[in-house]
């Protein structure tokens, strides 16, 4: 099963151990390292194997370079000050401990700064493949090793400055949809074939094959307006995958003032996770035969649920 964050932060059932940690005003909060038992270490360190061995010839060549260059194959959860020492001479990001989803404001804030908030809990053994809220696991195995990329780490950074414009405009939602479907769900086209990029998917063992190797979902040429378009699925696979041609690419469509676009999608419509149209460059089209047979309890996009 994918990543799903349909429990909101502080459900009742949380597994989560530092829902009561004090948080300073940036929401940030001591990790606390020494804290983690050798059953949690233990559990990341089998995350993180079974991840890499389904990974390999899945994802993209950088996130296993970064991942190794950042030394995260070390045993155990990492220490995210150590590692922040690592990442900042490479590409002058930081890796913060948080509780939880922070607000978007925060979290917009945070990037802003090159600095990447990380659920400092592990998830529970119950929970290996079947996340309700981000985790360390996915927050840094997933998340991390493209923040020492340069280039993906500046568009990082310029998401996080676009994020308060889109607040102030009201179109949060197509902002959130941009991070969805390339940060959580992206992949990258290689010479070899296509390649895992996104966060969420490098961190579901299903879904890193599932986006790649099944036949029921649509693979579709990056393209911003249309992602900003694309509802989404918030608990279940992706119905739609959308391919980027490198991250020089996603950075260059990036780097600039989304007003003139906001301003067109404030009168386009919307388009189902599962929909594809006219102008579409589709590389796969799905048949869509695991969406036919799924749960109807699917939960769509909001406001951001990146
Ligand atoms: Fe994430």
């Amino acid at each position: 099963m994918s990543i799903a964050f349909k429990e909101r932060p502080g459900s009742a059932d949380s597994k989560n151990r530092y829902l009561h940690a004090p948080r300073h005003a940036d929401f940030t909060i001591d990790q606390d390292w020494a804290s983690y038992s050798a059953v949690e270490h233990d559990r990341w360190d089998r995350l993180f194997k079974r991840s890499q061995a389904i990974l390999r010839g899945r994802a993209c060549d950088d996130f296993f370079a970064m991942t190794n260059k950042l030394k995260l194959s070390d045993s155990g959860i990492p220490d995210m000050e150590k590692l922040s020492d690592r990442l900042e001479k490479i590409s002058g990001w930081r890796v913060v401990p948080v509780v939880e989803l922070v607000p978007d404001e925060v979290f917009f804030n945070h990037l802003a700064n090159r600095r990447f908030p990380a659920g400092a809990f592990i998830r529970p053994e119950e929970e290996m493949d079947y996340l309700k809220e981000p985790d360390v696991f996915h927050d840094i195995f997933g998340h991390v090793p493209l923040l020492a990329n340069p280039v993906y780490a500046d568009f990082m950074q310029a998401y996080g400055k676009g994020g308060r414009r889109a607040m102030q405009l009201g179109r949060l939602q197509n902002l959130a949809r941009l991070y969805w479907y390339t940060v959580e769900f992206g992949l990258i086209r290689s010479k070899a074939g296509l390649r895992i990029f996104g966060a969420g998917i490098a961190s579901s063992a299903t879904e890193s094959v599932f986006a790649l190797e099944s036949d029921s979902p649509h693979r579709i040429a990056f393209d911003l307006d249309r992602v900003m378009r694309s509802r989404y699925l918030i608990d279940d696979f992706q119905q739609t995958y959308f391919v980027i041609d490198s991250f020089e690419k996603l950075l260059d469509e990036c780097y600039r003032d989304f007003g003139p676009i906001y301003e067109r999608l404030a009168t386009a419509s919307d388009i189902e996770p599962h929909e594809v149209i006219a102008s579409d460059e589709v590389l796969t089209k799905g048949t869509l035969a695991y969406f036919k047979k799924m749960r109807n309890d699917t939960t769509l996009d909001r406001p951001g649920a990146a």
